[in-house]
């Protein structure tokens, strides 16, 4: 999530100090470093650095770290595992946080319930389910995420989406303070959950229901070979656009032929027509420009709306 929101003024002290002044209100174990390359923490695998990027090791620090935010007016986004994001060459400025140590990415299992860190990873989630014998969340094999990542955008995949599956969430507000939210008090759409837009993802439970490993297993094996046929395997950044009412962006694209379309090194897959990869030297730049020409030519042709899922941030 982006944060809340002005841009320094030169009167406020250097970017060096900022970095400093904030390793020294964390705890030793929280990861503080400066000019961070992005590129290589998102999927897509473009994008400039991120000007402050931090790992906290806990709730307090992470708490410290928005008190921070908020205090120095300095912008802060939560990187999660990068697989729906589009980092602009310029990078990002500001604070990038990333719950990716221990107290964020452990999944663990009580009876029906799985308890999971904002910070792991889905595939985790539906792998552990399956050992522990437990259906429900099977759809979330493929999606290259985190916990935190599916809750903010309710992802969704193989007809299932996360808040199917959600029993509470833990959300931290902006001011540091955290608290656990019951499903039923949380508003959902097709990919968006309205409180993480100005809300951190912590945590969520799922709630699964018992069933032999062999079956969740064959569920996900189906998924799986259903993604191996239809999506790339190429650098991406999954879904590039929401589907419209009217038709999948996919298809669409696919009628307006499309695919196979390339500006610089990003091009529209040939195995699914809502996907742009990345053949190995794309920029920020040469995506966001074939975004806009997918979008003027649905427009101009069709009458639709494309609407990006993939997150854009950052700086030209
Ligand atoms: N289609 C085409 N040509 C293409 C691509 C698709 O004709 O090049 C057709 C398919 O044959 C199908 C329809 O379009 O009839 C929909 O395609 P698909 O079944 O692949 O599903 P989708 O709507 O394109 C959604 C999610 C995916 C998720 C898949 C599988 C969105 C925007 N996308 O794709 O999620 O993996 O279902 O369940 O909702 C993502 O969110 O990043 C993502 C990849």
């Amino acid at each position: 999530m982006t944060g809340a929101m002005a841009i320094m003024e030169p009167t406020t002290p250097n970017r060096e100090s900022l970095a400093d002044e904030l390793a020294r209100r964390v705890s030793p174990a929280t990861l503080v470093r400066r000019n961070e390359p992005l590129a290589k923490r998102t999927t897509l695998r473009v994008g400039g650095p991120a000007e402050i990027y931090v790992e906290p090791a806990s709730e307090a620090d992470l708490a410290e770290v928005l008190k921070f935010c908020a205090a120095r007016d300095v912008v802060f986004f939560v990187l999660g595992r990068g697989s729906n994001l589009l980092v602009r060459d310029g990078g990002i400025r500001g604070v990038v946080i990333c719950l990716a140590q221990p107290a964020f990415s452990a999944v663990e299992i009580r009876g029906e319930r799985l308890r999971c860190g904002a910070g792991a990873k889905l595939k985790q989630v539906a792998v552990e389910a399956k050992r522990a014998g437990l259906s429900g969340v099977e759809f979330l094999e493929g999606i290259p995420g985190t916990v935190g990542g599916a809750l903010r955008m309710n992802a969704g995949a193989m007809g299932g989406a996360t808040f199917d599956a959600i029993e509470t969430i833990r959300v931290m507000d902006q001011a540091g303070q955290a608290r656990d939210l019951a499903a039923a008090e949380i508003k959902v759409e097709y990919r968006c959950c309205a409180v993480l837009k100005n809300h951190l993802a912590l945590g969520a439970v799922f709630k699964c229901r018992a069933a032999t490993e062999e079956e969740v297993g064959q569920r996900m094996k189906t998924f799986s070979n259903k993604r191996w046929t239809s999506q790339p395997a190429a650098p991406s950044a999954g879904c590039c656009f929401k589907n419209p009412a009217e038709i999948p962006a996919g298809r669409l694209i696919d009628e307006l032929g499309l695919k196979g379309t390339r500006i610089g090194g990003a091009m529209v897959s040939l195995e699914h027509g809502n996907f742009i990869v990345n053949e190995g030297s794309a920029t920020a730049r040469d995506v966001l420009e074939l975004i806009a020409l997918l979008q003027a030519r649905a427009k101009n042709e069709r009458g639709i709306e494309l609407h990006t899922e993939v997150e854009i941030v950052g700086e030209d």
